[in-house]
Formats: C-alpha cells, sequence, structure tokens
C-alpha cells in the first residue's frame, strides 16, 4: 500500500503546542483541512472568538488564525467528530509531572494521553495515522498501541508515530516557520515508514526535506527529552559558574563568551538567570530521572538531577522586606507562568516575611493569585494576599521598596524612567537583575546598588 494522503487532520489539545502547531500547519497546508479539538470549552470559544482574544499570547499567532481560521483552520469541542472524519491526528494533550501514585514528582502523568488515545479507538471507524506530539518517556507509543489494537474496530488499523515538538513559547511561530528540524519516528515496518512518508508529505509543505529527520519511534521520543536536558544543562552549568564569578570578581557575561567562542560549545543557552522556568525543562528532566531510575542506571539518574537541583539553587539565592518584582511569565513575549522562576522567588521572599509587590506586562492577576495559591500550599491566599500586591505599573510596583528583582527579560524594563524609580524607592536602593537585561552602568550612576547575576561586586 502506497502511503496514504493526508487530507484531513484533526489535533487533540488546543494548548500552546497543537493551537500553534496545527495553525500553521493549517496556513501551510491550504488543501488540507485541520480541526483542533479540546475537552475546555473556555479554551475553544477564545480560539473561535471573534476579535480574536486567542487563549494563549505567542507573537505573530494571531495573524495566522486570522488567515486560516474558518477557511481550512477549525477549533471544536466536538472531539469525536474530529477523529471520525481525520486521516492522520496529532495527541498533544498536556503531560505534567505526576502529583501522586508511583513515580510522583518525576514521571510524567500520562493519564491525558491515554484517554485520548482510548477515545481514538472507540470513535474510529477507519484506519488512522496517530501521531504523539505531546511530549512523553520513551516507549510510550508501545502502550497507545497496545490500547489501541485491543479497542479498535474491524477495518480500523493505526500507524503510530512520534513527532515531538521543538518550538519554544514566545518564538513558536517563527520556530514553526522556520524550525531547526522536524524530527519524526516510526517502526521501521513497511506500514510504519509509509506512515512516516505521509507525515513528511505534510511538513514538505514548507519545511525543506533536508531539515525532516526520519529516525526510530524510540529514538524520536527520546530525543526531546534529551534536546530539553541538554538545554537545561548548559543553563545549570553557566549558573553554577554564576556563583563563582561573584564570588571572585570574574564577570559571568565575560566567561560565557570566551567559553561560547569555542565552536564545539557555540554561544547559545549560556546566558545566566534566576534559573529556567517554563513547563517542560523541569518536567522532562524529572522524567528522564526518573525513567533512568527504572531502568536501573542511579548514576545517570543522580547526574541529571543535579541539573534541577543547581536551578534550585540559584532561585534560592536571589531570595533579602519591600521587594518589587518585574515580571512573572516565565520569559518574554508570553502570558505563560508555569515553573515561572518567580514563582519560587515570591514564595522564598514571602517565607522571608518580606512584602512582595508583582507587575507584568502580560499575566492577568487571577493567574499570579492562582500560582501563588498552588505554590504555597496550605497557606489560604487571603493570607498570600496580605504580603503580596499587584500593580499595573513599573513604577508604581518600585514605589517604596527596598529593592527590585528583574525575574523576566521584557524588553520595556529597559525603557523605565529609572531615576523616577530610585527616587521613589527606600534607600539604600537594591536592584537585581537576574535576566542581564538593564545597563548596570546607568543603573549605579543614578545611585543603585546593582547585582547582576555573575558579575562580581570588586569589578
Ligand atoms: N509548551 C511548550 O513550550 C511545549 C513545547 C514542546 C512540547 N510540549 C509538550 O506538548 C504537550 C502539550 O503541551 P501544552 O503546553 O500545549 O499543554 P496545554 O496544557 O497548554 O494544552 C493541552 C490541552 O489538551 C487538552 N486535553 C487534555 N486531554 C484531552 C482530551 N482527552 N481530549 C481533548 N483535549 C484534551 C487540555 O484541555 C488542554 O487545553 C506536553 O506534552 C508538553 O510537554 C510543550
Amino acid at each position: 500500500m502506497a502511503p496514504v494522503k493526508v487530507k484531513k487532520i484533526c489535533c487533540i489539545g488546543a494548548g500552546y503546542v497543537g493551537g500553534p502547531t496545527c495553525a500553521v500547519i493549517a496556513l501551510k497546508c491550504p488543501h488540507i483541512q485541520v480541526t483542533i479539538v479540546d475537552l475546555n470549552q473556555s479554551r475553544v470559544d477564545a480560539w473561535n472568538s471573534p476579535d480574536y482574544k486567542l487563549p494563549i499570547y505567542e507573537p505573530g499567532l494571531e495573524e495566522v488564525v486570522r488567515q486560516a481560521r474558518g477557511k481550512n483552520l477549525f477549533f471544536s469541542t466536538d472531539v469525536d467528530k474530529g477523529i471520525l472524519e481525520a486521516d492522520l491526528i496529532f495527541v498533544s494533550v498536556n503531560t505534567p509531572t505526576k502529583k501522586t501514585g508511583v513515580g510522583a514528582g518525576f514521571a510524567a502523568d500520562l493519564n491525558y494521553v491515554e484517554l485520548a488515545t482510548r477515545r481514538i479507538a472507540a470513535v474510529a471507524t477507519s484506519s488512522k495515522i496517530v501521531v504523539e506530539k505531546s511530549t512523553v518517556p520513551c516507549r510510550t507509543a508501545e502502550s497507545m498501541r497496545t490500547i489501541l489494537e485491543a479497542n479498535s474496530k474491524p477495518n480500523a488499523r493505526f500507524d503510530i508515530l512520534s513527532n515531538p515538538e521543538f518550538l519554544a513559547e514566545g518564538t513558536a511561530i517563527d520556530d514553526l516557520f522556520r524550525p531547526d528540524r522536524v524530527l519524526i519516528g516510526s517502526l521501521q515496518t513497511q506500514e510504519g515508514i509509509d506512515a512516516c512518508t505521509s507525515l513528511a508529505e505534510v511538513y514538505a509543505n514548507w519545511v525543506p526535506r533536508e531539515r525532516v529527520l526520519t529516525v526510530g519511534l524510540w529514538s524520536s521520543e527520546l530525543s526531546k527529552l534529551a534536546a530539553n536536558a541538554m538545554l537545561a544543562q548548559r543553563i545549570s552549568s553557566i549558573n553554577a559558574l554564576s556563583a563563582i564569578c561573584e564570588a571572585t570578581g570574574a564577570n559571568i557575561d565575560e566567561v560565557a563568551h570566551a567559553v561560547g567562542y569555542d565552536s564545539r560549545v557555540g554561544p547559545k543557552f549560556l546566558k545566566a538567570s534566576v534559573g529556567f522556568g517554563g513547563s517542560c525543562f523541569q518536567k522532562d528532566i524529572l522524567n528522564l530521572v526518573y525513567l533512568s531510575e527504572s531502568l536501573h542506571l542511579p548514576e545517570v539518574a543522580a547526574y541529571w538531577r543535579q541539573v534541577v537541583e543547581m536551578n534550585e539553587y540559584q532561585k534560592r539565592r536571589f531570595a533579602k522586606k519591600r521587594i518589587a518584582v518585574l515580571g512573572f511569565a516565565f520569559k518574554a513575549d508570553t502570558g505563560d507562568t508555569r515553573e515561572s522562576a518567580s514563582i519560587t522567588l515570591i514564595r522564598d521572599f514571602l517565607s522571608e516575611k518580606a512584602h512582595v509587590n508583582v507587575y507584568d506586562p502580560k499575566v492577568e492577576g487571577e493567574q499570579i493569585w492562582q500560582d501563588l495559591a498552588e505554590a504555597i500550599p496550605g497557606t489560604p491566599l487571603e493570607t498570600i494576599k496580605k504580603s503580596v500586591t499587584i500593580h499595573n505599573g513599573a513604577l508604581s510596583a518600585c514605589t517604596g521598596a527596598e529593592a527590585i528583582v528583574i525575574a523576566t527579560e521584557w524588553k520595556e524594563f529597559r525603557d523605565i524612567d529609572w531615576q523616577a524609580v530610585y527616587d521613589s524607592m527606600n534607600k539604600p536602593a537594591f536592584v537585581f537583575d537576574g535576566r542581564m537585561l538593564l545597563d548596570a552602568k546607568k543603573l549605579r550612576e543614578i545611585g543603585f546598588n546593582v547585582t547582576v547575576i555573575g558579575r562580581g561586586d570588586r569589578l
């Protein structure tokens, strides 16, 4: 049988990955009908909102949705219809770290993947290519296949592919338009290779062929965990060096520049910071730790666990009375706060009995309260609210504070009237630039005590 020509795609999960990824597929493949389904009604409503108030913020996303929605891009809560009609189904549901049961705190919670897979098996009446888009532990595809095969109808056969997503929040649309690579893993059977060809044809509409890498199923699953673990490991490595810099008077910027000039190392992801956040790095490394332990590889598990421990150490180092935290998103140009360093920072400030003023240009107040309530279980939100004030501007957040922490690298923080901020603060006034965003020399001239992460004070 020749590879299937994909005409209809269904994506289960209209989140940070499913939404942008499949909206771009729709834009680049006008001959393919793309339906993104989700159980969350309000999320789907937001994707469908007449004034394009989309549920997630990504530069360029609105433009893509404006061009394709209603033509060949649809958002719906009718999961079954989406499954029935599609030749190819992306499973792009959330895979958070397990909170309870075996592997709690480390392993990925595959419940959502399992439920989506069961739904596919129950509903499908014809053959489908099922694509793991979610980040999953190695050999999850095998469990999916077992579920699909045990529950399928006659005439419905399933080919499973792994196609992990490498987009970074904040640059998702650029990353999807010009990916470094697209990775597709399949079983090395004729059916598996044909299914792989079908998906590769979809990407071939805009991604150069040489950037579409086809590998075995297990390699593809592991490559996603490996890529995130290695990126996070570079951040923890440079953060570990930043502590040495502060103690010795060396400058982490200069060290990173010198090290990154080595073509074997390269310059990217060598920026010291308050630590990494986001929904993926920590969860994926913990997942790798769990995988290593379950494979009886304790040294390997300990090695990767240390990357997360270094990150916790770095976040703690940043935790001193009234403190203004500028930025709550886990990085600039996104409203996403999952695993944001700010959450841990504020939690630690509160445990030191500080009062915290917060300002972020994109994150809604409700989200901040929800994140803080989750981070400080056992403390009623009303008590937290007595120690935290959310502001709608940087100047008001800094007024009356002793210290400012730059927690997210929003460009607008560079353009603040720093003299006015200084005049409004209690003295001595401290700035901790956790993102190496500000002009430290200019701030010192105004009168601030400036600590830039990874720069010794003796300089
Ligand atoms: N966020 C990132 O930057 C990023 C990057 C690469 C990979 N990933 C991976 O992609 C996956 C999805 O991440 P995300 O950030 O998009 O998550 P998300 O929480 O934003 O979105 C997942 C969506 O799936 C929906 N869902 C869950 N179960 C469902 C079901 N049975 N039927 C229909 N809808 C269902 C949820 O309602 C939710 O809207 C995860 O495995 C994540 O690790 C994320």
